[in-house]
């Protein structure tokens, strides 16, 4: 099949799977069911590397098509200036540069959350809303991204507040809950107070929650008060391959 200018990759590395998939961009939908690959265990740059080569083999009808990654970090000029839930051997290397020699292919890194609040702006929960949307994923952190006016400040790692003497993530993201085997109302009461402050701090006016766990959200949004909106993201598990597809499309060509 030939490419086509409307579409591109999206590939979402996490600390446990990589999931990945072609997505028509003008209607922000995969075109078909993605591909998910366990990470690697040690997650180094050489073992992610291999996988993102085999999970794009799956499709390679469309070899073209511009690719958009996702990682579990911060991304600044094309790599790492720290990273919480992947190898430590990634800090310090230019991602885009060794992606792109190792698989031949035009790549775009960004930080996952940003993908999935880009995703949820074009496509989702977020599409044209004016002013400060705050989007948090829940899952093995916390990531956040923040929009303004519809454009993303990026790297904004709020998942790494320091709340009450620790990392937020460390006591309130959706694999902590899982760990202690926290209820949902318990948990609830963690995710209260980290709204509180990220509230305090940036006066959202909307707040959009994603994750895998936004898959259940009746069990805890309504739980939680905020005095901006809350809601769960639209594309859930999707958004991070949708918006790094939109992203290496917008910045490739
Ligand atoms: C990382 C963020 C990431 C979040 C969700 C955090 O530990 O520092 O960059 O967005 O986890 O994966």
């Amino acid at each position: 099949m030939p490419t086509t200018d409307h579409l591109a990759f999206g590939i979402d590395i996490g600390g446990s799977g990589i999931k990945g998939a072609p997505v028509d961009l003008t209607t922000g939908e995969l075109t078909t069911d993605r591909v998910k690959i366990p990470t690697p265990q040690p997650s180094t740059p050489a073992a992610v590397i291999e996988v993102l080569g085999r999970l794009l083999a799956e499709f390679d009808e469309d070899d073209d098509a511009p690719v958009g990654l996702t990682f579990p970090a911060p991304v600044l000029h094309g790599g790492f200036p720290f990273v919480a839930n992947l190898d430590q051997s990634w800090v310090g290397m230019n991602i885009e540069d060794e992606v792109r020699r190792e698989l031949g292919r035009e790549v775009v890194a960004m930080n996952d959350a940003d993908a999935a609040g880009v995703a949820e702006a074009h496509y989702g929960a977020a599409k044209g809303v004016p002013g400060v949307v705050l989007l948090t994923t829940l899952g093995t952190g916390i990531g956040s991204a923040l929009l303004v006016d519809g454009t993303l400040v990026p790297n904004t790692e709020l998942g790494h507040l320091e709340i009450d003497g620790r990392d937020a993530e460390s006591h309130a993201s959706s694999a902590v809950r899982e760990r202690e085997d926290l209820s949902y109302p318990k948990w609830a009461k963690r995710l209260q107070r980290y709204y509180e402050v990220v509230e305090k701090l940036f006066s959202p006016d909307l707040i959009v929650v994603g994750g895998g766990v936004s898959r259940k959200h009746e069990k805890f949004l309504p739980l939680l008060t905020t005095r901006a909106p809350m809601v769960p993201a639209k594309l859930r598990n999707n958004a991070g391959i949708v918006g790094a597809a939109y992203r290496a499309a917008e910045l490739t060509r």
